[in-house]
């Protein structure tokens, strides 16, 4: 397409379609556009500084845009200018095309595949209550996080956190693991904000509620060097009836990832890696694998683990999703994207760092032969979450027998 009949499109648009429409398709692209990139770049190892700047350069270039609109399309008049491509206007019009295309018709189309995403068919039950850790405290646990004032603006629910009762049939299980569960723990970011005491509510109360038979927790331990040492004192409470497992995130690998193996061992989890387990489970084979891919390398390798186990795979993030079918993976439990912190009504998810931008934000997922749990996580580098509480789950595992709990 020549630069002329580039004009000459746009000359046609504007005639047909009123200049408020154009506005507005333009800038919905163009969010569309700038979001979908940032989330991709996020999936990336890049380093954290590099991760920073990317994410502020974009936000400004996201609000530029209309602005930039405004001007190139002539919004107060646009049949009296002549298109030069010689012009600032020229130059835009090829990038203001690819934005109503992106606003037309990529942003909507993939907004409908958003809403018609399916829960995998092997959840039979899932519930939530949410506990309001503040007001069982008695005070907001603000502590004082580098970006502690986050936490205290209206309506943010971080410290909203829903205890979610996740129910799975899963017809490959020995009939033995009938009620086997697993609690699910992602995400806590530990940096100031929330304060100890959250987490510490928390975990009592998960502990209260029973001791689960297995512990996963998917990384994103810490988020500040200093509160390593909150490690050992919070998360030794927990307690588990065969065994517990841990694996790191990208920000444990901004952060000394060694020390957090170290301190993370102390508390009696076994710190996988990019490395698999094989434990008896009630007196069938279990294979449990890390994969903390890509920011740690290289991926495990299942090339010589029992075929005839069952795999339960703890993956920091989803896009890890493709490894896991390729290896046969029953479960695989991920949390990193934090359902997106932010939620708007309908719309649902915006910044989410994967590679699938707004796909597996979080919740159930079946893409055979692996069922995905992504957890929205505990807390985040940024204490705000709307319409997105903080989440732990407990996973309840069932047999095709068990027929009281799946209506059949
Ligand atoms: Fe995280």
């Amino acid at each position: 397409m020549t630069g002329q009949s580039i004009i000459t499109l746009l000359q046609s648009l504007e005639a047909a379609l009123p200049a408020w429409l154009l506005l507005a398709g333009a800038c919905i692209g163009h969010g569309f556009l700038m979001t979908t990139g940032l989330n991709v770049l996020y999936a990336w190892p890049l380093s954290h500084n590099v991760l920073r700047l990317t994410r502020k350069i974009d936000i400004l270039v996201i609000f530029l845009g209309p602005v930039l609109f405004f001007y190139a399309l002539d919004f107060f008049d646009t049949r009296t200018l002549q298109w030069r491509p010689d012009s600032l206007r020229g130059y835009l019009a090829p990038y203001v095309i690819l934005c109503w295309i992106a606003g037309f018709v990529l942003a909507p189309l993939a907004q409908v595949l958003y809403w018609l995403r399916r829960q995998a068919p092997q959840v039979a039950g899932s519930a939530r209550r949410t506990v309001d850790v503040a007001r069982e405290l008695g005070f907001k646990p603000v502590g004082r996080g580098k970006r502690h004032a986050l936490a205290s603006l209206p309506g943010n629910q971080v410290f909203e956190v829903d205890f979610h009762e996740l129910t799975l049939v899963l017809p490959q299980l020995p009939a033995g693991w009938n009620g086997l569960s697993i609690l699910h723990l992602t995400d806590l970011h530990l940096c100031g904000t929330p304060d100890r005491a959250f987490y510490q509510t928390i975990f009592e109360r998960c502990m209260r509620e029973g001791v689960p038979d297995l512990l996963a927790l998917t990384g994103d331990v810490v988020d500040s060097s200093w509160h390593h040492r909150w490690i050992v004192p919070l998360l030794g409470r927990l307690r588990w009836n065969i065994a517990g497992f841990a694996i790191l995130g990208n920000h444990d690998a901004w952060r000394d990832a060694k020390a957090i193996r170290r301190r993370l061992a102390r508390t009696g989890l076994d710190v996988l890696g990019n490395s698999s387990r094989r434990i008896d489970v009630r007196g069938h084979p279990m294979l449990v694998v890390g994969h903390e891919g890509p920011w740690f390398t290289p991926n495990p390798n299942l090339e010589d683990s029992p075929a005839d186990a069952f795999r339960l795979c703890l993956s920091h993030t989803p896009d890890n999703i493709a490894w896991a079918r390729r290896n046969k993976v029953d479960l695989m439990l991920s949390g990193h994207v934090h359902g997106g912190q932010i939620r708007l009504p309908l719309i649902g998810s915006i910044f989410v760092p994967s590679r699938y931008s707004r796909r597996y934000d979080f919740g159930t997922f079946f893409e055979a032969p692996t069922v995905m749990h992504v957890s929205r996580g505990l807390a985040g580098q940024h204490p705000l979450r709307y319409g997105c509480r903080p989440e732990v789950t407990r996973i309840m595992l069932r047999t095709h027998s068990d027929k009281s709990l799946i209506g059949l």
